[in-house]
């Protein structure tokens, strides 16, 4: 039997829990002309959200088009990733061409990957003016299809990080002028995406509904789990699922790795005993990465967030009896040594109505450092 948890963003419905009413905000949101802005912590399934929310836009004839800019450094990267999503997105000869007509002042190559045959663009850009004039040319295009357009751009941050200086405002003023097409931004640095939609002196202030997405709903995710086991002949005990539900702290993608391995070793009837056993196999697989990191971090730091795990999570990280019980010294210090760890993304700070929590941002290195 195949394993039913798969690490994929996406598989199908029947593999993906709940996020029904995020989903249907979504879809109305975009279907009725707003765009929308996915923010959460990493590894909570925004990325498997749009394509679950692509499913539904499909259904309903929209033309969905998904692009990761994780690794674009400049406008260029970014033009090249929009038009190969595009071109992903239309498997139809015509409209291929029809895109390589509507940039053919630049004059772009076509070829295609030799493994897995998608196509690949190359730009030369001579001016900068041209990028500008490009990526224009590229909105107008879709904005002319028959089709009404869902553009989602994952790991949107990124374009903090683009050499040019004004793409932000740039991209928001053309993409004010579509109707045809609206956007999905997507990312997990919650700084930088509230700051670019909530900051009313940012270009994209406003310009589209923001959700948050939080950790599951622990008694569906309880019945999910339970229900896939079962479709794929195996019982778990309850007790061992509110177990791993407690243990991973519900962080979606530490959830779903346990139950893969869970059920990638265990027999047809899995109870408490199996899982501990499973957890204890998967964190001795884990330890040299830990260690690795611990050489990336200065022994205070690595102490502080040691103390931090220990805690399970943290309200007050510099208050007086937290920084005496784990011998860390003054507050002044422990702020430094905090902003360093929220910035390399080994603390995850989460913010609610009573204030900010602090925890150890792989659930799995956290469980560890409990135990040292
Ligand atoms: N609703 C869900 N039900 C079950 N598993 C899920 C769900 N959402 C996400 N997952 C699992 O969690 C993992 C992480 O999901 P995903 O890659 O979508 O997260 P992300 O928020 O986009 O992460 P990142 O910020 O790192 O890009 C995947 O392995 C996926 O299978
Ligand atoms: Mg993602």
């Amino acid at each position: 039997m195949q394993n039913p948890f798969s690490l994929d963003p996406y598989t199908s419905k029947e593999q993906f829990c709940d996020r029904e009413q995020e989903l249907k905000d979504i879809v109305s949101f975009l279907t009725n002309g707003s765009n929308v802005t996915l923010i959460s912590p990493r590894r909570y399934g925004k990325t498997g959200l749009i394509f679950r929310t692509f499913e539904d836009l499909r259904d309903k004839n929209y033309t969905c088009i998904y692009a990761d800019i994780f690794s674009a450094q400049s406008l260029d990267d970014f033009i090249k990733i929009l038009s190969e999503a595009i071109l992903n997105s239309m498997a139809n000869e015509s409209l291929i061409k029809k895109f390589f007509t509507a940039l053919k002042n630049v004059r772009p190559l076509l070829s295609y990957d030799t493994l897995s045959g998608s196509p690949q663009v190359t730009f030369t850009f001579l001016l900068d003016e041209q990028k500008k004039l490009t990526l224009k040319s590229i909105f107008d295009f879709l904005e002319k299809q028959e089709k009404q357009i869902v553009f989602a751009i994952d790991e949107f941050q990124q374009i903090r990080e683009f050499k040019e200086s004004n793409v932000e405002a740039l991209l928001r003023t053309y993409i004010q002028q579509l109707h045809h097409v609206k956007f999905i931004f997507c990312g997990s640095k919650k700084h930088l995406m509230a700051d670019m939609f909530t900051n009313a002196k940012k270009p994209f202030y406003e310009s589209s509904r923001t959700i948050y997405i939080d950790r599951i709903d622990k008694e569906k995710y309880k019945a999910f789990i339970i229900n896939l086991f079962k479709n794929s002949g195996k019982t778990i005990d309850e007790n061992a699922v509110d177990f791993i539900l407690d243990w991973t702290k519900r962080h979606t993608y530490y959830t779903q790795f346990v139950c893969n391995q869970v059920f990638a070793e265990s027999s047809k009837s899995i109870s408490l005993e199996d899982v501990k056993r499973t957890i204890s196999s998967i964190l001795r697989f884990e330890i040299p990465n830990f260690i690795e990191r611990r050489n990336l971090i200065t022994d205070k730091q690595w102490k502080y967030l040691v103390a931090i795990a220990k805690e399970g999570e943290i309200k007050k990280p510099t208050a007086a009896d937290f920084l005496i019980k784990h011998k860390i010294g003054n507050a002044a210090t422990a702020k430094k040594i905090l902003t360093a760890l929220v910035e390399k993304e080994l603390l995850l700070e989460q913010s609610d109505l009573n204030g900010k929590t602090y925890s150890v941002y792989n659930v799995f290195m956290s469980r560890w450092m409990e135990s040292l």
